[in-house]
This record gives C-alpha cells, structure tokens and sequence, in this order.
C-alpha cells in the first residue's frame, strides 16, 4: 500500500499535525516542551533511518524483470521455473561494487556484484554473482581477511596498497582473478554493459535424479563496454552515482537491458577426472571443454519506487535453492550458504524475508517460524508446529538436491588438485588472449597500483605471481614499476 501523498499531515499514530515549522516552546522565546510530540518523534525517527550497510557490496542500484526461458533444459534440471521454452518468471537483480561504502562513486575499478532474485512458483531462487567468472580466493576462512585487505586500514581509515598486495602476493590463488581485475573488464562502464556470471559451480538435478554440474553465464545484449583509468577517474569526480543513474534512466526511457543467459553443463561423472578442480572458484571451465549452451533471456523493466526499501532492504542468499537446484562442495560457496542468512539477520531483522521485495511472490512462505521483531502477524491464529493432525504444512520427504559422495576423514583439507591445477596457468592464458594494447593497459593499471606499496618485499613478490603467470607479463610489470619507482 502506498501511503496517500495528500491530506493533513499526520504523527506517526496518524493524527494531524498542526505545526511543521515551528516547535513549541513554554512561552514565546522561551524552551521547548517535552509535550511537542511531532518534533521528539521527527528527531528520533530521523536518529534511526539507517540500517548497518552491507559488509561488502554496499553500494548498488536494482530492478525488476523478467527471464525467459529459450530452450529446453528438462533434462538436466527439474526446476519448475525452467520447464518450459516461453515460459517466465519475476526477477530482481541488485547490482553493486564491492569494497566501496553505501555513498562510494559507482565508475571503480572492482568487481560487480549480479545478485539475482527469481520468484519462481517453488520460491525464491537466489544467484548471487559478480561480472566475473572467477573469484580472488578458494576458501571461506579466507574472505574475511580479504576484505579487510579491501576496505579500510584500522590506522589510516583508507585503503592501503600495502595491505591489499601482500595479501595478494600471500594468496597466489588471486593471481587469475587481479590479472581480470586490472584489465579492460576491470571498470565497467554502466551495469548494463557487462556481463554476469553464477562463478562458482552449482547442482542440478533432474526429474530421475541425475546430477549435472553447472555455471551460469549473463551475456549482455547491450554489449561490453568499459571504462580507462582515466576516464573512470573523471566520472567517479563528476558523477558519483553514473551507474545507478544510467540503469534507472534507461528503464525509464523503455530502453529495458537484457542478458542472454547461458550455462555450462558437466555430467557429473566427469567430475573427477577434469582436468581442473571443477569446484575451484579461481578457474573457469575453458568453453572448449564445456561450451555455454543458451537457456534463456534476462530483461529489466521496472524500477523500484522506493530505494531504502526494494534495494537497501533487499536481500540475496546463496542457500535460497529451489527443487532441482543446489550447492556443490565448492569451499567458499559452502561458507556462502551460511555468511549471507547471518548478514541478513543482522542487517535487516529476523523478518527480513517477509518483506515485499524479499518474499515469495509467485507461492507463499508457509513456514512454522513466527515472532521476532516486527513480525506482521500473517500467519494468524494457525498452529506453530509439525508434525501437526490439523492439516498444517508438511514436509515433503524429497531434498531439493541430490546428495554427494563424501570419504576420507574430517580435517583442515585443502580443495582436492586436480592434473592441471595450479594457480598461474589460467592467469597467463587471459594474459595471453590480450591484445598488444590491452597488454599495455593491463601493465599501466597494475603498476599503478603496486608502485604505491611501500616496501619492495611486498611488490617484488607481487610482480613474482604475475611473472609465472607469463614470463613477458612478469618482465614488462616489473619494468613499469621500477619506472615509475624510480
Ligand atoms: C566465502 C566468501 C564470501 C562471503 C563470506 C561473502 C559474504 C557476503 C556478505 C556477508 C554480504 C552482505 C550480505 C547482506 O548484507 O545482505 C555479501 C554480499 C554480496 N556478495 Fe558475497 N561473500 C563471499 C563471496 C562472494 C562471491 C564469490 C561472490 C560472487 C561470485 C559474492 C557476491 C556477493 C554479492 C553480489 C553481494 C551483494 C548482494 C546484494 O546485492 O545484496 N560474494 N557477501
């Protein structure tokens, strides 16, 4: 319901207001009175406006959609979203940066996230990926320290570049996903000219159980389009909000962005013998092993009306799963699972997902969870149980997903390596697939960055992954940096 933007203004309890400019004060000139209620409710209400900001992605701008299902995938998965060519389904997909703060500039050099919502008739079906196919790290315990690396020193209150290469230089694993960071990818120009990827490797499964693995693929139709250094400098200075703005003007011109949405197929008996850890977020599948095969169509086409409380309230978990959908053993979505439910909880309430931009929209929640703050009420007078004789919600006795085979003891394992496994090769490849003067651009934006750490350890060991990524990259990045150096 949308409030009435006419009529007496009211307080809070819906009574009219007789004085909005003025506050009463005992006599004239004279202090103001506890009795005030409009102006003790306006200053308090106003003290609690924010909620905490997202950890990491707090910055980011969303729309409502549409996917469409293109061609027939009934073999691979019994997703009832996915069961029929034509077939379509709500969506809301939040955009956003990573490291940067809720009023940070939208042109950096970062990673996007792609964090999509489908309202599918089996609920709510949460992918929430970023405009790259890969990810600086392979295990959840890490993440945090990463993203201290990321955000703000304790000390200086700024990023440092100290701290964000010797982590790197420590988690050799990076080496792939900063060499894509620094490259002409690295600064997109506006949301809709980039491309959106699940990353890590999911479960389907279908009708008779059979396991698939696979990764999604967003292709934008609007095309690729970046940003230099120089240029996304500018914009960050001149227009802080650009890709908020170009996406929300774009909808509103009925220019609607699209994706062609692609996926990636591996049986899953051919899993262990891939020539790459098929669960290792720091690599792609080389298309040439397994080549995206188009299942549908993304297209925003409706902005939110309220920011605060489609976008900021928003709210997007890996674990949300629907039948025929579901995890693989990969070590940094399995903290995935639990990280974003906590967040959640956390940043908007134990209610958060009955809010509407979050709740079902195509089927209803009918959980026996109840109570906690700000709880609506809408299960009424119902029962709170199950098992229950009263005809309440039950479970179905089917898992969502299919189970993996596990051996071994319990232990600190490191992800399985498999014969291809290391952490440069893929990193020289895309180094390699570069142009002359992508190559020159990559080298400029790195050296940049490194030449601002202040102790040479730190950059020496930095440059040392990029140079067994490819002996040429390695040479010409050290050039630079002692260049600029000096
Ligand atoms: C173990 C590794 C990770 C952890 C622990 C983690 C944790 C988090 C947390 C706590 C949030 C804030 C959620 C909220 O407050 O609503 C978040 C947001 C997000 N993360 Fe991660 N993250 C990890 C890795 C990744 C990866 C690999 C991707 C992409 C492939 C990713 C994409 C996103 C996106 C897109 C958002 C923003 C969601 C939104 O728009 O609300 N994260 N992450």
């Amino acid at each position: 319901m949308t409030v009435q933007e006419t009529g007496p203004l009211t307080t809070e309890a819906g009574a009219p207001v007789a004085d909005n400019q003025n506050s009463e004060t005992a006599g004239l000139g004279g202090p103001v009175l506890v009795q005030d209620q409009q102006l003790l409710e306006k200053l308090a209400r106003f003290n609690r406006e924010r909620i905490p900001e997202r950890v990491v992605h707090a910055r980011g701008a969303g729309a409502y959609g549409t996917f469409t299902v293109t061609s027939d995938v009934t073999k691979y998965t019994r997703a009832k979203f996915l069961s029929e060519v034509g077939k379509q389904t709500e969506t809301f997909l939040r955009f956003s940066t990573v490291a940067g703060n809720l009023g940070a500039a939208d042109a950096v050099r970062d990673p996007r996230g792609f964090a999509l919502k489908f309202y599918t008739e089996e609920g709510n079906y949460d992918l929430v990926g970023n405009n790259t196919p890969v990810f600086f790290i392979k295990d959840a315990v890490k993440f945090p320290d990463f993203i201290h690396t990321q955000k703000r020193d304790p000390y200086t209150g700024s990023q440092e570049a100290d701290n964000v290469w010797d982590f790197w230089s420590l988690s050799p694993e990076s080496t792939h996903q900063v060499t894509w960071l620094f490259g002409d990818r690295g600064i997109p120009a506006s949301y809709r000219h980039m491309n959106g990827y699940g990353s890590h490797t999911y479960q389907w499964t279908n009708e008779a159980d059979e396991v698939f693995w696979v990764k999604y693929h967003f292709k934008t139709d609007q095309g690729i389009r970046n940003l230099t250094q120089g240029e996304a400098n500018r914009i960050a200075g001149e227009d802080p909000d650009s890709h908020q703005r170009d996406l929300r003007e774009a909808i509103e011109r009925g220019e609607f962005p699209s994706w062609t949405v692609q996926v990636q197929i591996m049986p899953a008996a051919e899993a262990a013998a891939y020539r790459f850890n098929p669960f290792d977020l720091t690599k792609v599948w080389p298309h040439e092993d397994y080549p995206p095969i188009e299942i549908g169509r993304l297209e925003l086409n409706r902005n939110p009306q309220n920011v605060f409380a489609e976008v900021e309230q928003s709210i997007f978990s890996p674990a949300h799963f629907v039948p025929g959908i579901g995890p693989s053993p990969d070590k940094m979505l399995q903290g995935r699972l639990f990280a974003y439910g906590d967040a959640h909880r956390y940043r908007v309430g134990i209610n958060a997902d009955h809010l509407p931009v979050n709740r079902p929209h195509a089927t209803e929640a009918r959980t026996h969870g109840r109570d906690g703050a700000l709880y609506d009420g809408r299960h009424g007078g119902a029962r709170n149980y199950e098992p229950n004789s009263f005809g309440g919600p039950a479970q179905t006795g089917r898992p969502l997903w299919s189970a993996t085979a596990v051996t071994g003891y319990t232990g600190n394992h490191e992800a399985p390596s498999h014969a291809e496994d290391d952490d440069f090769a893929q990193a020289g490849d895309l180094y390699r697939l570069m142009s002359e003067e992508e190559r020159e651009r990559l080298v400029a934006n790195l050296s940049g960055f490194i030449a601002k750490v202040s102790r040479d350890d730190i950059a020496e060991r930095a440059i040392g992954n990029f140079r067994r990524a490819d002996e040429e990259f390695g040479k010409r990045l050290e050039a630079a940096v002692q260049a600029l150096r000096g």
